[in-house]
């Protein structure tokens, strides 16, 4: 079993958007059929300037098991078939003053005390992470952080930034993994218009080197 990392392109969506969207609802413990709501919404996405995804896919081989050799005829063979399946989904674009986003990010800062000129410094030139998702079954491997690295890798935004669920203490895998990158806090404890939960909004300068 390996997991590698793929660019995902706006010309093959057909083939990964159904499997991303899997990923992200079971990553996420939302229920079954959200991926039908989301998926205009990652399709939008896609048309924004700068939208850039990473995907990880597990390769499996699969042993079949041959009955044994009995006198002539072929002998056993150990070649099996490869599955690849999708077990990881990044992207994000750059931030525009048109997006939704955006404008409650802006608002936020505003109201966290954020004078106009820190607002425009921090909102002018950034990539947002939209989506970091990996499937449950293979959380915990580092398959996030080799996502998340390699769609900053090349960016050239000054910054990046990103919400997350507030949780007890900072102290879950998205968060431990935005620690460990070198993140810190724009805005903490901050509701988006239509969710009520408290989210953070984190961020760290551009180039990660
Ligand atoms: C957040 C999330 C994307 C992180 O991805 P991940 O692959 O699970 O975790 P990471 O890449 O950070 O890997 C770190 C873990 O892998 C382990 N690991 C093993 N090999 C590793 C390696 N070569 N490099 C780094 N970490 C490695 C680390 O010890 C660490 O374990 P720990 O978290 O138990 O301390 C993933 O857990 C997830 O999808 N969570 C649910 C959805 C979510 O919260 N998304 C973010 C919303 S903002």
């Amino acid at each position: 079993m390996s997991v590698r990392l793929v660019d995902l392109t706006a010309d093959d969506v057909h083939r990964w958007l159904g499997p991303a969207l899997d990923v992200y609802v079971a990553a996420m413990n939302y229920p079954r059929g959200t991926q039908t709501h989301r998926t205009p919404l990652w399709r939008d996405h896609m048309n924004r300037p700068g939208w850039q995804a990473v995907g990880a896919v597990q390769s499996t081989v699969s042993t079949p098991v041959s009955p044994p050799a009995t006198g002539g005829g072929d002998p056993p063979t150990l070649a099996g078939s490869t599955t690849e399946t999708l077990i990881g989904i990044a992207y994000g674009y750059r931030g525009a003053e048109d997006q939704w986003w955006n404008q409650q990010l802006r608002a936020g800062l505003r109201l966290g005390g954020y004078t106009r000129t820190q607002i425009d410094d921090i909102t002018r030139n950034y990539f947002e992470l939209t989506e970091l998702h990996v499937h449950p079954s293979m959380q915990g491997t580092g398959t996030g952080q080799r996502m998340l690295t390699r769609l900053l890798a090349d960016r050239p935004e000054d910054s990046v930034l990103l919400s997350t669920p507030e949780v007890p203490g900072d102290d879950n895998r998205a968060w431990r993994l935005y620690r460990r990158l070198g993140f810190g806090d724009m805005l903490r404890h901050f509701g988006f218009t239509g969710d009520p939960r408290p989210f953070a909004v984190l961020g760290r300068r551009l180039p990660m080197n």
